[in-house]
């Protein structure tokens, strides 16, 4: 079955047909291929069938995530579904990055929102390492919350409350709240970047990843909101952002952290009510 797979996705565009065939199989199959090899049995014709139909759909431009419904973030995984951004690597990034923060600040019992929650991830990761803390998430989409909600009922997860709307009407739900920490992925392509981005970057819903203001806009919202309200903000910003989001703040101290490839990638600020951003030296490995 593995060979054909391969086979069938030969001459596509599909990045790793090796790996795309594995993946399809061992979920199609609820089982590792090992497992499947030592066992030796033959595939079901109900089985063959979903398998192919997974590679038909790799092979027309669909982000794998999507043909399987799934995607793992931290090792952990999550269901996704059209219409819903899958998840990121270099957002585990940010997870640390947040955890690390919160255990920092876990004295002053921080509250922490999150604005754009997609499938979930970065709330559900971070509930589940902080059990005693809560969260709150929103995101215009309701696909989006739709899928965090299955998520956080699949990990048995209940200090976590996701509300479908706008993160920035949600603001007075907790701006008169004490230790407050943002934290965020939020759209941040510039309008005119967005149709040179690949095709199966492209099948991802637009809202999810394209912002005004050369995609600087949810961003600067961030920020404002967060020096407004004395919050800690902890958020991702494209790799081409760091000039203008600093020029655009030039009175307030702001970090930017390169992720692991090298690339700026993380926007921080910590109010100096709060100790300011040296008081996360450690945290934010500065
Ligand atoms: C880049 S995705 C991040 C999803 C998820 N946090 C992740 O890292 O995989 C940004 C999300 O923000 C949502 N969004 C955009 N503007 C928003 C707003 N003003 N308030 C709440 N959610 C928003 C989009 O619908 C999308 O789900």
């Amino acid at each position: 079955m593995y060979q054909k797979a391969k086979q069938y996705l030969l001459g596509s565009d599909v990045d790793d047909y090796d790996l795309t065939a594995l993946f399809v199989i061992e979920h199609v199959c609820s089982d590792t291929y090992i497992n499947l090899l030592a066992r030796d049995e033959p595939i079901t014709k109900e089985k063959e069938a979903a398998v192919f139909l997974a590679l038909d759909a790799c092979k027309n431009g669909m982000p794998l995530a999507y043909a399987l419904g799934t995607a793992m973030f931290n090792g952990q995984m999550y269901a996704v579904q059209q219409g819903v951004l899958i998840p990121r690597p270099e957002t585990e990034e940010l997870v640390a990055i947040a955890a690390a923060v919160i255990d920092c600040d876990i004295n002053s019992h921080p509250s922490i929102v999150e604005c754009g929650v997609g499938s979930g991830v970065i709330s559900l990761e971070l509930a589940k390492q902080f059990p005693r803390r809560m969260f709150r998430g929103w995101d215009i989409s309701h696909r989006a919350i739709e899928t965090a909600q299955r998520n956080m009922a699949s990990m048995g997860l209940d200090n976590v409350v996701f509300s479908q709307g706008d993160f920035f009407d949600g603001v007075p739900e907790w701006s008169s709240t004490d230790n407050v920490i943002i934290v965020s992925n939020p759209p941040y392509v510039a309008e005119d970047e967005y149709q040179g981005l690949d095709r199966r970057v492209l099948r991802e819903p637009k809202e999810a990843l394209v912002a005004d203001k050369h995609g600087l806009s949810i961003i600067f919202q961030l920020v404002e909101v967060s020096i407004a309200h004395s919050a800690i903000l902890l958020c991702e910003i494209g790799c081409n952002q760091r000039q203008r989001i600093l020029e655009s703040f030039p009175d307030t101290e702001l970090l930017v952290i390169r992720d692991l490839t090298g690339h700026d990638r993380f926007l921080c600020y910590v109010p100096s009510q709060r100790g300011g951003i040296q008081r996360f030296a450690n945290a934010l490995g500065i």
